[in-house]
């Protein structure tokens, strides 16, 4: 388990984004996966999207295949670095590394010096992934990927970087954005009436407050942008639900590493509303201590709504 918070926040969200991603939109995707030589995935945290779509048997592997890692979170691709080698070892795989120095990526020609390059060889392919410390937006104007991923990403970014991220990509390029964020905040049981309303409501205020991020509706704008400006190949709901005894977990436990989950995201809410004037600071310590204790004694649920959406950029 990572000690670092972040990088253990991705890993335990894994679980989480399993029961959630939304299967007849990843059924679409598939086969599209099937035919890309280069696959960018931005915003792409420590790595656990590139093994999900293996492991789920997404993203075959029989012919050579770039996938790329971008993301601005130097720790978090070392942290992918140096998962994804014992993984690969585990499913059989050969790694070999390039270590830091790769100027001549396959397939990628973007410019951009990889912190490390690994080849993996799957005995039906080579997956070359590489893991690149840059600005989505800023390097997707380089290169052209057949596939673009970007996995509770896109509500970190403000309407005008979306509409930047979207001009630098190539006609026919298909784009992956599940996980994102569509406004619906739940925590249950209800701990102090009329409050747990008042604290969501920031909490989305303050997502639209900040410089960085986002969008609290990201979801439902890149739904109309895909129906509007795009083909929309396919989308649907992908809500986070998180309670005890999910996934064959106790009656008063959360599976995996949930519960470590959930007091990240109790924490992001007190971080955002930790300057807010129209709430009341004791009185937000208060719930989050309540909320905290909920967490220990395994009886909150949290839901949150997203959107997953599959589009191929431009129209015919
Ligand atoms: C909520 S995390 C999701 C990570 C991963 N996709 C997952 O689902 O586990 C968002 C990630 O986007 C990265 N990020 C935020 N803004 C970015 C930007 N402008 N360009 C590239 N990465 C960015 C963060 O560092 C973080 O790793």
């Amino acid at each position: 388990m990572e000690d670092d918070t972040q990088q253990r926040y991705l890993a335990a969200k894994r679980t989480v984004d399993d029961r959630a991603l939304n299967r007849p939109v990843l059924d679409a995707l598939t086969p599209e996966l099937g035919s890309a030589g280069h696959i960018v995935e931005v915003g792409a945290g420590i790595g656990t999207m590139l093994q999900r779509l293996v492991e789920w048997d997404r993203l075959r592997v029989t012919d050579d295949v770039t996938y790329t890692l971008v993301d601005v979170d130097r720790q978090s691709l070392a942290t992918a670095t140096r998962r994804l080698p014992a993984w690969a070892r585990d499913r059989g795989w050969g790694v070999a590394s390039d270590g830091t120095a790769d100027r001549t990526p396959t397939g990628s020609g973007d410019g951009y010096e990889p912190i490390e390059t690994i080849h993996l060889d799957t005995g039906r392919g080579t997956l070359t992934v590489r893991a690149v410390p840059a600005d989505a937006v800023a390097f997707l104007a380089t290169g052209e990927p057949d596939v673009v991923i970007g996995c509770a990403f896109l509500d970190l970014l403000r309407e005008p970087a979306v509409d930047d991220l979207f001009s630098r990509l190539p006609t026919g390029c298909v784009c992956y954005f599940p996980i994102t964020f569509d406004g619906g905040t739940v925590f249950e049981p209800p701990a102090s009436p009329g409050f747990d309303e008042l604290v969501t409501e920031r909490y989305h205020e303050d997502m639209r407050r900040r410089a960085d991020p986002g969008d609290p509706h990201a979801g439902r704008r890149l739904l109309s942008r895909a129906a509007r400006d795009h083909e929309l190949l396919a989308a649907g709901a992908s809500d986070w639900v998180v309670a005890p005894g999910l996934d064959g977990a106790a009656p008063d436990a959360y599976p995996g590493d949930e519960a470590f989950f959930l007091r990240h995201i109790v924490r992001t809410v007190h971080g955002a509303l930790a300057d807010d004037p129209a709430v009341d600071d004791a009185a937000v310590d208060a719930w989050v201590e309540r909320r905290l204790d909920d967490i220990d004694a395994g009886r909150l649920v949290y839901l949150a709504h997203q959107l997953d959406v599959l589009l191929r950029v431009g129209r015919d």
